[in-house]
């Protein structure tokens, strides 16, 4: 269904900079299946890029693949010369916490090296086009609420809550953000910048929680919860995030800064309790039922952020923009469709995802 209501995108030519990956490809199948833009997906298919989520745009005339590093200065002045975007949103990343412990320096390559190579292409792109189509000309920079730390108890990150990131996937993150700040205050592109809150949904890559215990669980393997399992996440439906990211390409205020989640905290056992549940609940017969007796406490993470929560007032009063999807009706489409799309879990192991455990490195 095309839509004109999206009066950022409609006839544009956007570049989506990791669209094959979880959040990426979700605002890639949207800005393809919703509007009349014309999209570039700019994405390296590193290990956590997968085509497979993009076969419903694939054949679309308005969507076009350009697999290059964003860390590639030629590949990219060469994208933007051949294109002529009208904006740009930024998603590609190195994005998983335990790989980070383990490796650092792709997340310190690709997340702050390759975001400034982008912003100094998108520069020079900027800097050749005609007054209209400056001033309508788009850079938004997609980050996560990692960058503002560990929370107590109580409170909620607001849009100007100081930097504290704890480990190196978020500190190259908080690197990246103050880029793209600097490259608005000192060389005027027009920058748009959002901080969000854990994802989940369909499509996301198996490293991560909650694909993790979907695919233990129906498989009877153990459910590794870290540490005590309290950890707190606010958790968002990645197409409410996709829809958060129009919302913000269309009427964000240039250089503003904008947080997103979805009044969804809960503690990690609190998470596995409510999939296994639906698990019992959508898989009757199956022998591992209850599935929560799988859980398995193993070895907390070095530098466990222990509570994130968000506060969204700004893009509510603002963007008029809030989530559509409860955390309960989210996460019980969410688990339908991993049973209903079985072919995606394999499709990892095909690639070689063996699901051992990450980041303990001291
Ligand atoms: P993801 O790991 O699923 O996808 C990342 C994509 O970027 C992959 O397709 C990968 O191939 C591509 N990529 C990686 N390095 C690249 C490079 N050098 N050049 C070109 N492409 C490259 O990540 P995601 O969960 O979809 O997250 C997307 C963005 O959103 C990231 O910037 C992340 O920091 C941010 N974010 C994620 C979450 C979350 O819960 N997943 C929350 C808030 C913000
Ligand atoms: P993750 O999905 O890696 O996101 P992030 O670390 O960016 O918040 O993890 C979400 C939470 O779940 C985090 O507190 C770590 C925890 N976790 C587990 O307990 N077990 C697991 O197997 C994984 C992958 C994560």
């Amino acid at each position: 269904m095309i839509t004109s209501d999206m009066a950022g995108s409609d006839k544009k030519t956007i570049f989506v900079t990791g669209g094959a990956g979880f959040i990426g490809s979700a605002l890639v199948r949207q800005l393809v299946l919703e509007t009349s833009a014309t999209v570039v997906n700019i994405d390296k298919l590193t290990y956590a890029g997968n085509l497979a989520s993009l076969v419903s745009v694939a054949e679309s005339e308005r969507y076009h693949f350009e697999q290059c590093d964003i860390c590639d200065r030629e590949a990219i002045s060469r994208v933007f010369r051949d294109y002529r975007p009208d904006a740009i949103v930024h998603l590609a990343a190195e994005s998983h916490v335990d790989r980070s412990i383990d490796g650092p320096g792709s997340f310190i390559h690709t997340n702050i090296h390759g975001t400034y190579v982008l912003l100094e292409q998108a520069l020079t792109y900027w800097k050749t086009l005609d007054d209209a189509k400056k001033a309508a000309f788009r850079f938004h920079h997609v980050s996560t609420d990692e960058v503002y730390g560990s929370l107590g108890d109580i409170g909620a990150f607001t849009e100007t809550t100081s930097y504290e990131p704890n480990s190196p996937y978020s500190a190259s993150k908080a690197a990246s953000d103050h880029l793209v700040r600097a490259w608005h205050q000192t060389y005027g592109l027009p920058v748009l910048l959002s901080n969000c809150s854990n994802n989940y949904g369909p499509y996301q890559h198996p490293e991560k929680l909650i694909p993790t215990i979907i695919s233990n669980a129906i498989n009877g393997q153990p459910i590794p919860i870290y540490g005590k399992g309290d950890n707190v996440r606010d958790w968002l439906f990645v197409d409410d995030h996709a829809h958060a990211l129009r919302s913000i390409l269309a009427k964000g205020k240039v250089g503003e800064k904008y947080n997103v989640g979805g009044h969804n905290e809960f503690s990690n056992m609190q998470v596995v309790g409510l999939v296994c549940d639906l698990l019992d609940e959508l898989l009757p017969q199956s022998e591992y039922n209850p599935h929560a007796s799988l859980i398995e406490f193993v070895t907390d993470r070095p530098g466990h952020d222990k509570r994130y929560a968000i506060d969204a007032g700004k893009i509510k009063a603002e963007l008029n923009w809030s989530p559509s999807e409860t955390f309960e009706s989210g996460l019980r489409a969410t688990v339908q469709w991993y049973l209903e799309n079985p072919e995606w879990h394999a499709s990892w192991s095909k690639k070689g995802f063996d699901s051992q455990r990450l980041g303990l490195r001291q």
